[in-house]
């Protein structure tokens, strides 16, 4: 089914009706409906309509009006917006009108109304007289949809004592806030200037009260010195901390430059009086930085409102026209670039944007250098393998030791979805240090083991380069006789991203790297190719590099074996190595799609090394006309897998998930984690348990709703196959994970699990 906002036409002439209010008992209420790591498509439920997110909330000042509200709402689809209700609150006029109408009246706008509190006035001009009570209760009398707690701002100047003080009195204001609001939705800002242990500490102390949003408090100084490299610390020692079934706002964020790098770190909603105040100083917003109209032959980019007008038309126009004209045009340029991300998240592309976009402002480069190759954050090989139990609450903690930059980074990187489709566009020294790559790769050094064979070749690795994939056609012959005649010989393909075992070579992102052929062809580079060895537990191993390109594969693998001193029993004709009868030949052929089943287990299905081996020792497999693996079966014929075609991933059929249920260790999950930054390596599938109410659906092979469910393995992720299981211990059903452990654990609504398929009582 379309969603609405695909349904929606964009920016259209006709006037649009008003929202419908989301159904009772949703109302605060958010769902993740789309994913790419941990940027997210989501939907707020509230009684002005269900706000389709990332989204902006454009400011209305309600004294002064640049672009109407209603036409917001009519011609630019806009959801929702943002007012002040202490600007409201102190003039009589619009106060009494409020009081007496209602906010949606007072403004003229059907859609969500979210309203600050006075908050950033006392940041402008100092103290504001109203009361932190007075003001969530006022809020909630003229109706508005978000009312926000009056919090108090930390300036990125401010010492860390102070800064301390506004945290502290602002999570001691929350109670009261919550108990006034009542129903209405509320805000909980986070506060924290520049100190991530503060950071921490209040969104650790704010999660823990009764709000609905969370907006990201002080950091209009920041983005308006150009600190983006802050910004993005204050982003990453502030959202892994936070519920992550509330949207977080990045609060005065309306620059589109920003929007790529803080939707793929988790920002939900912005709202920004940008798209005015710029056009009132005569300059324009664009995803690359501002321009200045003064001086502007052509339009950085068309957009709808100033078709048929040059720069120069606009210049000589009154000024009040002149700047409703530009405000148009940096509203249109802002949310034509939240459709772009949005898109992206939807294609899986975001990281890629925030890349190319880092390259348009050398401080938003920098931010995006710090964030993808801090050596804090860049390891690959990190492996945490505590649990942290449910009951360790944060109150205690020290906010200065809880949480580190790589772990927040660690956060970002166990949320991605790998394999994925299509090809890996090669970006330049970028590309290795994209969070899913880093995922794929922790995916290789933590699950995927050598195989346990002493004896001739166990010393040695073989390196195939040279040459792009796949590489089945070229290979697989080769290398199911050298296996056969190497038994301990570990072979491996080397891609622009890294080394990867040849058992995994149709596995995305390695096997399809799009850029220019160099990239394939470059000599290996023996400091990464040791350090890649190293990850993958082949330290130390001699290396026989294979050069792909040149004629003759077969004979050269030869020649370097010999050569290597490993003695093989085999003749040599034609240039083939002759390892036997055809039924021989026939085994190792066999053996080498055993081995590809066996690492394909153990990688996307977390099998221990060990299972994964003597699963595959029986297997057996139809094969397409290609040659390639299309299903593979056990010992009795039960199909319990097939290869996927399009990212080298597998699906799990209901033998399979059987037989691997069958073979779980651990006793089943009895309650939810609290933490979801655990790989734990080979310990099988992650198992989700549901109630009763869900049992009849999911056996029928429906999909698992949040709020259904009951508790889950600390390694369950996004993308990754799953099992289900009733309170009983039973499994009902297996399918693929839409959310992280700690998701699981908080939201109420939306998909959890795509169901594959149920099982019925019979089977
Ligand atoms: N608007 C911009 N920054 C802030 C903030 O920190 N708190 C509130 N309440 N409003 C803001």
């Amino acid at each position: 089914m379309l969603s609405a906002a695909a349904t929606m036409p964009v920016w259209s002439d006709e006037p649009r009706p008003n929202p419908n209010p989301c159904k009772e008992g949703d109302e605060g209420l958010f769902e993740i409906t789309n994913r790419d790591g941990r940027a997210r498509l989501g939907k707020l439920h509230t009684k002005h309509g269900i706000l389709e997110t990332p989204t902006l909330l454009p400011v209305i000042n309600p004294n002064i009006r640049t672009i109407e509200p209603r036409e917001m709402w009519d011609r630019y689809g806009i959801g929702a917006l943002i007012t002040n209700s202490y600007i409201i609150w102190k003039h009589d006029t619009l106060k009494e009108k409020a009081i007496a109408d209602g906010v949606h009246e007072l403004i003229d706008y059907p859609g969500v109304i979210m309203t600050d509190s006075g908050t950033f006035q006392s940041y402008i001009y100092g103290d504001v007289e109203v009361g932190v009570e007075e003001i969530v209760e006022f809020q909630r009398s003229i109706g508005v949809d978000i009312a926000t707690m009056l919090d108090v701002f930390s300036r990125p100047d401010m010492k860390h004592s102070e800064v301390k003080s506004a945290v502290d009195e602002t999570i001691e204001r929350s109670p009261i806030s919550v108990e006034t609001s009542q129903d209405t939705m509320l805000n909980g800002p986070i506060q924290g200037g520049l100190f991530p242990d503060l950071r921490r500490k209040s969104a650790s102390e704010m999660a823990k009260f009764d709000f609905s949003v969370h907006p990201i408090g002080g950091i209009v100084p920041v983005m308006e010195q150009q600190r983006y490299r802050e910004y993005a610390k204050i982003m990453m020692s502030t959202l892994p901390f936070l519920p992550s079934n509330r949207p977080v706002h990045m609060f005065g964020c309306g620059h589109p430059m920003l929007f790529p790098m803080s939707i793929a770190l988790g920002a939900d909603l912005f709202d920004s009086a940008a798209y005015a105040l710029f056009a009132r100083d005569g300059r324009i917003l664009s995803p690359w930085g501002t321009e200045k109209l003064e001086g502007l032959m052509e339009w950085p980019i068309m957009m709808p409102c100033i078709s048929g007008v040059t720069p120069e038309l606009v210049r000589k126009m009154p000024k009040d026209e002149r700047m409703k004209l530009l405000a148009k045009y940096n509203l249109e340029i802002t949310l034509a670039e939240l459709a772009r991300c949005r898109q992206a998240v939807r294609d899986g592309n975001i990281w890629r944007l925030v890349e190319q976009r880092s390259h348009q402002h050398p401080a938003l480069r920098d931010a995006f250098l710090w964030l993808s190759t801090n050596p804090a954050t860049a390891s690959f090989t990190k492996f945490v393998s505590n649990e942290i139990p449910l009951d360790e609450t944060t109150a205690s903690k020290d906010y200065s030791s809880l949480g580190s930059f790589e772990d927040s980074w660690q956060w970002v990187v166990n949320s991605q979805l790998t394999p994925r489709k299509g090809g890996e566009q090669w970006g330049g020294v970028d590309t290795i240090n994209r969070p899913h790559i880093i995922a794929a790769k922790n995916f290789l050094a933590q699950r995927w083991h050598q195989r346990d064979v002493i004896g001739i070749g166990s010393e040695t690795v073989m390196i195939f380069h040279g040459d792009s994939g796949p590489w089945r056609d070229k290979c697989d012959k080769v290398v199911a006789k050298l296996l056969h005649l190497v038994p301990g010989i570990e072979i491996l393909v080397s891609t622009p991203i890294g080394l990867m075992p040849y058992s995994l070579e149709d596995l995305n992102p390695f096997c399809h790297v799009e850029g220019p052929d160099w990239i394939w062809k470059n000599k290996l580079d023996m400091v990464i190719v040791t350090q890649e060895l190293e990850s993958l537990g082949l330290g130390g191993r001699s290396i026989i590099p294979i050069e792909l390109r040149a004629d003759n594969l077969e004979s050269r693998v030869f020649e370097k074996i010999i050569d290597a001193g490993l003695t093989i029993d085999c003749e040599f004709e034609d240039g083939m190595m002759v390892i036997g009868s055809d039924e021989d030949f026939k085994l190792a052929r066999l053996q080498l799609n055993r081995l590809k089943a066996a690492d394909k287990f153990a990688v996307l299905f977390n099998i221990d090394h060990a299972t994964a081996h003597e699963l595959s020792a029986n297997l057996t497999f139809v094969i397409n006309k290609y040659g390639r693996i299309k299903n593979v079966l056990s010992s009795s014929g039960n199909h319990l897998s097939s290869f996927r075609l399009g990212d080298g991933g597998l699906s799990l059929s209901n033998a399979g998930a059987i037989e691997l249920f069958s073979r779980r260790r651990r006793p089943l999950p009895t309650q939810f984690c609290a933490t979801d930054i655990n790989p734990y390596s080979g310990e099988g599938l992650a198992i989700i348990v549901v109630d009763s109410d869900a049992e009849p659906f999911v056996r029928k092979g429906r999909n698992v709703f949040h709020g259904f469910t009951i508790a889950s393995d600390p390694w369950l992720r996004p993308g990754e196959a799953c099992l289900i299981c009733n309170e009983s211990g039973e499994l009902i059903g297996h399918g693929v994970s839409q959310c992280t452990a700690n998701e699981v654990s908080v939201m109420k609504k939306g998909v959890a699990v795509k169901t594959r398929d149920g099982i019925k009582f019979e089977e």
